[in-house]
């Protein structure tokens, strides 16, 4: 039998990540469609589902090699898969990062894109209008390993300064918040953690890299629940940690031996699913605006928030900031939490349902549902007043969608 030759030093090995061609047109919606593993020699168009738990090597040289990181290639899907690598170049090259990490799900990037990075004594200021597990993290998990934080207001940016201790390592925001829908401003955020050397982490899970890329404006991080708009049909649970190379190395580090990597199959979804990104959020966005503006007419609405209506608080900063304004509006019906439950009880389209981003329009009661176990102080301090409703807009007909919610205005009284 012929032996093999070691291919170490030969190019392109057999295990290695396949290159992922970057377009050099630059456009949004190009990269996101034509970013895509180097072919196989089966000439196939569209990426192959690689399911595979691991990679074969050529010889016991290019093993070595590999483990000791001489050389870039596949060794074992919790490490890498050309699938989750397709889906994190792609998604760099949307956000504008550097390098990136895929996760098995959006709270698995925010817990590891901070457990990572921070040590026992290190301090953490997030601001106060976070996702609930999030705030879990923040509140119950870290406290347990001595690493300590502290809640700011959004709305109130003089307060972030003066909370900042010494011992300070990293800022978490998310803009816009769920489900206030209020936001932060980025370059104001992104200038103070470069003056006081502080990690700033993004999440970016409502706008998606199409609205708002952070990283221009200074995040250091920026964090995906790839479960919502990425991938934008309800299918699967993923996430992804983008940022600074140094930074990504350490995260890496830190999930290639804990573990909370993205299935093969779930990154060649989402990966699919972000060639579609820019033509489902300008839908999303579009219906969103006109929900908001309709909404605003209703007498049986006592305020409608939406970034993109003048009649929101930060609309100025919304426009400087985002291309859109996002498909999730929220609302504040007349009569309170009991109206507000009466109102998903009657609608007969939109879904009652724990998630967001999805094509099918979605709508929940944050005071009696995933916010019921906080105070109602609690709950006003983050904009959750007793009759808000969220709605996640989908690509439904927008028609169908007031039909819906007009019926349940009716049927709510
Ligand atoms: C803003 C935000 N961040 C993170 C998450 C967590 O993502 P996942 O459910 O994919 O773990 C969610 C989920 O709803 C979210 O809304």
């Amino acid at each position: 039998m012929k032996k093999k030759e070691s291919t170490t030093k030969k190019k392109p090995l057999a295990t290695q990540v396949k290159k992922v061609k970057k377009n050099e047109a630059g456009n949004f919606e190009t990269q996101a469609v034509r970013t895509q593993s180097e072919r196989s020699h089966f000439r196939e168009h569209a990426t192959p589902l690689y399911l595979t738990s691991s990679f074969v090597f050529d010889d016991a040289e290019q093993a070595r090699a590999l483990f000791a990181d001489e050389i870039k290639g596949n060794i074992y899907s919790r490490f890498s898969n050309p699938n989750t690598t397709e889906f994190i170049d792609k998604l760099c090259l949307l956000e504008g990062t550097e390098d990136g990490i895929a996760t098995a799900s959006g709270m698995a990037a925010m817990y590891i894109s901070m457990a990572a990075l921070l040590r026992a004594g290190d301090h953490v200021v997030a601001s106060r209008s976070i996702f609930g597990s999030t705030h879990q993290i923040l509140n119950t998990i870290f406290s347990r390993y001595n690493i300590s934080h502290s809640y700011a207001d959004l709305n109130d940016p003089s307060s972030w300064e003066k909370l900042i201790r010494p011992n300070t390592k990293l800022f978490f925001v998310e803009t816009p918040s769920n489900p206030a829908l209020d936001l932060i401003d980025l370059a104001w955020i992104g200038k103070l953690a470069a003056k006081h050397k502080i990690i700033l982490n993004v999440d970016n899970c409502f706008a998606t890299p199409y609205l708002q890329n952070p990283a221009k404006w200074g995040a250091h991080l920026v964090t995906h629940s790839a479960t919502k708009f990425i991938d934008g049909q309800g299918r699967v649970i993923g996430g992804a940690v983008l940022g600074k190379k140094e930074l990504i190395k350490e995260v890496r580090f830190f999930a290639r031996h804990t573990g909370p990597s993205l299935s093969p199959f779930n990154a060649w979804v989402l990966s699919k699913s972000l060639e579609t990104l820019a033509v489902r959020m300008d839908r999303h966005c579009a219906t969103a605006l006109a929900l908001a503006r309709w909404l605003e007419k209703r007498e049986e609405v006592k305020y409608v928030k939406y970034p993109f209506l003048p009649s929101h608080p930060q609309y100025k900063l919304a426009k400087k900031q985002m291309r859109l304004g996002g498909g999730m509006v929220t609302f504040e019906i007349k009569g309170g939490i009991n109206r507000g439950r009466k109102f998903l009880n009657s609608l007969k389209m939109l879904s009652h349902s724990a998630n967001l981003g999805d094509t099918r329009s979605i709508a929940t009661h944050p005071a009696s549902t995933t916010h019921s176990k906080l105070s109602e102080a609690e709950r006003l301090a983050v904009g959750i007043t007793p009759g808000l409703i969220r709605i996640s807009v989908g690509l439904e007909n927008p028609k169908d969608i007031l039909t819906d919610i007009t019926q349940a205005f009716e049927r709510s009284k």
